[in-house]
C-alpha cells in the first residue's frame, strides 16, 4: 500500500487555533468556563433560533437527547438502516429497542414512504431519528413531516451536517425536538472530541443542561439524575475558532465536490454522484459515489489508495447487523455497503493534492471499461 498523500481529513491547527487553545491552557480554566458558553451561543446563531448545549461527543448528544425525551426500556426508536453505529448505540444504551428502516437509494437518507408504512403499523414507536448522512439533508424534510404527522418525537442526527440547510434554504438545528452534532476530529467543525445539542424548546435545553452535568445547574444542587457529558474548555476553544470559519469551509467542500462530481462523471461510466437539491443543503462531510458493482468499487478503492488517495467505504455494514438492533429487511442499505466509496473532499486540500486526486480518478478509469 502506498503512502496516503491526499488525506480525507486534515484536522491540524492553524496559528490562531493554537493560540486560542494555548490561552485556555495558560488560564488554568480547563472546565466549566467561558469557551463552552461562547461556543453554545455562536453555534445556536447558526441554527435557526435554537438553543445550543455543548456536550462531550456526538454520541452523548444523542444519548442526552434520548434521556430528555424519557426514552427508555422497551421504547421503540426508528433509525435509518444506513448510518454510523452511534445513531443506534445511543438508544440501545438507554435500553430502547432500535428498529432500522431502509434508506432511499438516491438520497441515502431514511425513506419517507417506508417510514410512513412502519409508523402506520407500529404504534409502539416513540421516536424517529433522521440522519443527514454525509452532510446531506435530501429527503429529510419529508421524513420529519411523516414522523410529526404520526405524533412521534424527532431527533435529527446532524453529526455530519454542521451548517446544512433544508431544501428551502433554512438552516437545520430547530427542526427536530433535538438536533445533534459531533465535534469529532473528522467533522465539519472538529475539536478532537465533542458534541452540541440544539433544540427549539428552551425548557428542553435546560433539561439537557442538567442531564449533562449530574443534574446540576448550580454546583451541588442535584435536581435530577445526570452524568458528566461536559465539553472541556480547550476543545470548546478550538471548536469556536472552527465554527467561525464553518461557512467558508463548507463553501470549499462544495467547490471540491463540484470538481469531484465532474471528474467522476467524465471518467467512470455508470457512476452515481451525490444528489444536491439546493446549493447549500449539502455540506459534503463526505463525497460519496455509488459504483455499478462491488468488483468495480473494490478495485477503484484499491487503485485510488495505490495512488495515495484516501478513498474509503462509509459504511461496510447495515444497522440491522449491529449487536442489539432489531433484524430488518434493508435491501437498499445492503446494496450500498458493497457499492459506495468516498473520496477526499475536505476543505484543506491543496491545488497539488487536488491534481493528484484528478490524476488518480483518471488512472483508475481503466477499472470501469
Ligand atoms: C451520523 C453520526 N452519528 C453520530 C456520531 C457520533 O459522534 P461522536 O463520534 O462524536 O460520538 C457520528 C460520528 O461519527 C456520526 O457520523
Amino acid at each position: 500500500m502506498s503512502t496516503i498523500t491526499v488525506p480525507g481529513v486534515d484536522a491540524s491547527g492553524t496559528d490562531e487555533e493554537v493560540a486560542a487553545v494555548t490561552a485556555v491552557l495558560r488560564s488554568g480554566q480547563l472546565a466549566n468556563g467561558a469557551q463552552a458558553r461562547a461556543l453554545e451561543s455562536e453555534f445556536a446563531a447558526l441554527c435557526n433560533g435554537a438553543t445550543a448545549v455543548a456536550v462531550s461527543s456526538g454520541t452523548d448528544a444523542l444519548y442526552v437527547s434520548g434521556r430528555a425525551l424519557s426514552i427508555g426500556a422497551s421504547d421503540v426508536v426508528v433509525v435509518p438502516g444506513y448510518t454510523f453505529a452511534a445513531t443506534a448505540n445511543a438508544f440501545l444504551s438507554l435500553g430502547a429497542r432500535v428498529l432500522p428502516v431502509d434508506v432511499d437509494p438516491t438520497t441515502f437518507n431514511i425513506d419517507p414512504d417506508l417510514l410512513a408504512g412502519v409508523l402506520a403499523k407500529r404504534p409502539d414507536v416513540r421516536c424517529v431519528v433522521v440522519v443527514d448522512l454525509y452532510g446531506s439533508t435530501a429527503g429529510t424534510t419529508e421524513a420529519i413531516s411523516v414522523a410529526r404527522e404520526a405524533g412521534v418525537a424527532v431527533i435529527e442526527d446532524a453529526c455530519q451536517a454542521h451548517g446544512a440547510t433544508d431544501t428551502t434554504g433554512t438552516p437545520i438545528g430547530a427542526r427536530g425536538d433535538f438536533t445533534t452534532f459531533s465535534l469529532y476530529a473528522s467533522k465539519n467543525v472538529s475539536a478532537g472530541e465533542g458534541g452540541v445539542i440544539t433544540t427549539p424548546d428552551p425548557k428542553m435545553a435546560q433539561l439537557a443542561r442538567l442531564l449533562r452535568n449530574h443534574g446540576c445547574d448550580t454546583q451541588y444542587q442535584h435536581e435530577i439524575v445526570g452524568l458528566n457529558h461536559r465539553l472541556p474548555e480547550m476543545e470548546a476553544a478550538l471548536a469556536l475558532c472552527r465554527v467561525r470559519r464553518l461557512a467558508e469551509m463548507n463553501l470549499l467542500r462544495r467547490h471540491n465536490a463540484a470538481l469531484l462530481s465532474k471528474w467522476c462523471l467524465d471518467e467512470w461510466p455508470g457512476v452515481i454522484v451525490p444528489t444536491v437539491l439546493l446549493e447549500s443543503s449539502h455540506v459534503f462531510h463526505q463525497f460519496t459515489v455509488v459504483c455499478p458493482d462491488v468488483t468495480k468499487r473494490d478495485a477503484t478503492v484499491k487503485g485510488l489508495r495505490d495512488h495515495g488517495v484516501d478513498a474509503r467505504v462509509y459504511y461496510p455494514y447495515v444497522i440491522a447487523d449491529l449487536p442489539g438492533v432489531e433484524r430488518a429487511h434493508l435491501p437498499v442499505s445492503e446494496s450500498l455497503t458493497s457499492l459506495v466509496l468516498s473520496l477526499p473532499v475536505q476543505p484543506r486540500l491543496t491545488p497539488q493534492q487536488t491534481e493528484i486526486l484528478h490524476d488518480a480518478i483518471r488512472a483508475v478509469s481503466k477499472e470501469w471499461h
